[in-house]
């Protein structure tokens, strides 16, 4: 196998999950820790890579490798503005953020007060709106695209499904009705898919998923 050399190339990654404000003191979020897109980051890195890394306040804490430009965002809207404003120039995009399908339709300036917002029975109904889906959103021209897809089931047709829809060249699925693996997990498992297939990996450390998905991106994107 070919040895890993990304040097030349820049690379833009995201990694964790959004967190949307309901109040000042309330919020909406997932259980994504962030670790798997920072090992991309740093093992980008460390292959010679220009990396830019935009990860959300979950990932805040976990070592990232001198050399990378870090950008820190909270909101599904904050990601979308950093991701466009650095998309220009990448070679390599890898949007491995879980996003927050939905954002409160009005954040509340002031500490929401109990009953204040609830019905005649005494339950509260929280008004959502639809966050943009930023991965599709991005430009495609000029650059390998990744995109990831957690999945409970039928993960690798899912996943062929994403490729077409949000125009990426890569899925990465997993499969995360193993709680073993995936979110917050230090292992993963995940499947690559492309246009020409499907390539399962060794369930191993995100470290090691993320060389694996690397060296793929540099077989794919010759
Ligand atoms: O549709 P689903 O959320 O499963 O797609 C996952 C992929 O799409 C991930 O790469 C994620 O970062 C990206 N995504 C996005 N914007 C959204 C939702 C997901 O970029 N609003």
């Amino acid at each position: 196998t070919e040895t890993l050399d990304l040097s030349g190339n820049r690379i833009l990654v995201s990694a964790g999950g959004t967190t949307e404000k309901l109040d000042p003191v309330r919020f909406l979020t997932n259980r994504s820790s962030g670790k798997m897109g920072v090992a991309i980051a740093n093992v980008a890195t460390l292959a010679g890579g220009q990396v830019t890394l935009v990860q959300t306040n979950h990932a805040v804490g976990l070592p990232v490798l001198p050399g990378i430009k870090v950008i820190t965002v909270e909101s599904a809207q904050e990601l979308y503005d950093q991701m466009h404003a650095q998309v220009a120039d990448q070679d390599i995009v890898i949007m491995s953020a879980a996003v927050s399908d939905y954002r409160a339709a009005n954040q509340a300036d002031q500490k929401m007060k109990k009953n204040q917002f609830s019905s005649d029975e005494g339950g509260l109904t929280l008004n959502l709106v639809e966050n943009p889906d930023i991965l599709a959103s991005l430009p495609k021209e000029g650059h390998y695209t990744v995109g990831f897809a957690a999945e409970t089931q039928d993960v690798i047709a899912y996943a062929e499904q994403k490729l077409v829809k949000k125009g990426a060249d890569m899925i990465v699925a997993n499969d995360v009705s193993d709680q073993t693996i995936g979110f917050n997990s230090d292992e993963n498992q995940v499947t690559l898919v492309t246009t020409e297939g499907a390539i399962t990996l060794e369930r191993q450390s995100k470290i090691g998923v993320a060389a694996n998905i690397l060296a793929a991106v540099q077989e794919h994107k010759k």
